[in-house]
């Protein structure tokens, strides 16, 4: 099954985002593919495919880690790598990323004996798009920030379909005080 490691965001800002976001840029942006609202997610760190032996290993390695809950605050729309050849839109992570990378550490720490280490820096943003073709973004991209707070990281499964990737909630690591 395909895996990965992540912080789900509270439903009321998926909504906003959706709203606020999502919803004017659509129809506007026909190179793009929006993401899901129930989709909308943070990634600590991607792992791909693993066999059921893997898992459960990758399960009692990630029980140990200990974090404080934490807030983050989401703000500003941005582009990887640029505007002008976009591969994909996202908001970006303001207050939250040293705790986010904290965490990541952690992860790459306990899983590195199964589990290939992330080659590129550890950037934490939300996708809300991926472009099939990468053009220039001409329009005016709306603000948004938001706040909220972290007390669990999530094991997700990834299930890929043709219209973009559903996500399945497999264990929760909630936060101690
Ligand atoms: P992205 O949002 O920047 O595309 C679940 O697929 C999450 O893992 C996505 O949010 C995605 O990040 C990230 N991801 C998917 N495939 C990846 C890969 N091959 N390497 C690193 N991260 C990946």
């Amino acid at each position: 099954m395909r895996v990965f490691i992540g912080i789900d965001i509270p439903d009321s800002i998926k909504d906003e985002i959706e709203k606020r976001v999502i919803s004017k840029l659509k129809n506007k942006l026909d190179n793009a593919r929006f993401v899901k609202k129930d989709s909308l997610h943070l990634t600590l760190k991607f792992i791909g495919e693993v066999s059921d032996d893997k898992l459960e290993k990758i399960k009692s390695s990630l029980k140990g880690i200990t974090f404080s809950p934490f807030k983050v605050f989401l703000s500003e729309i941005g582009f990887f790598p640029d505007k002008k050849r976009p591969r994909v839109m996202w908001i970006g992570v303001k207050d939250g990323v040293e705790e986010m990378r904290r965490i990541f550490i952690e992860i790459e720490e306990r899983l590195s004996k199964f589990v290939e280490k992330e080659k590129r820096e550890f950037s934490p943003h939300l996708t809300i798009a991926r472009f099939k073709e990468r053009k220039i973004v001409e329009l005016n991209i709306p603000d948004f920030s938001a706040e909220f707070e972290v007390r669990e990281f999530i094991l997700f499964k990834s299930i890929l379909l043709p219209d973009g990737a559903k996500y399945e909630k497999i264990s929760s690591f909630v936060a101690s005080y």
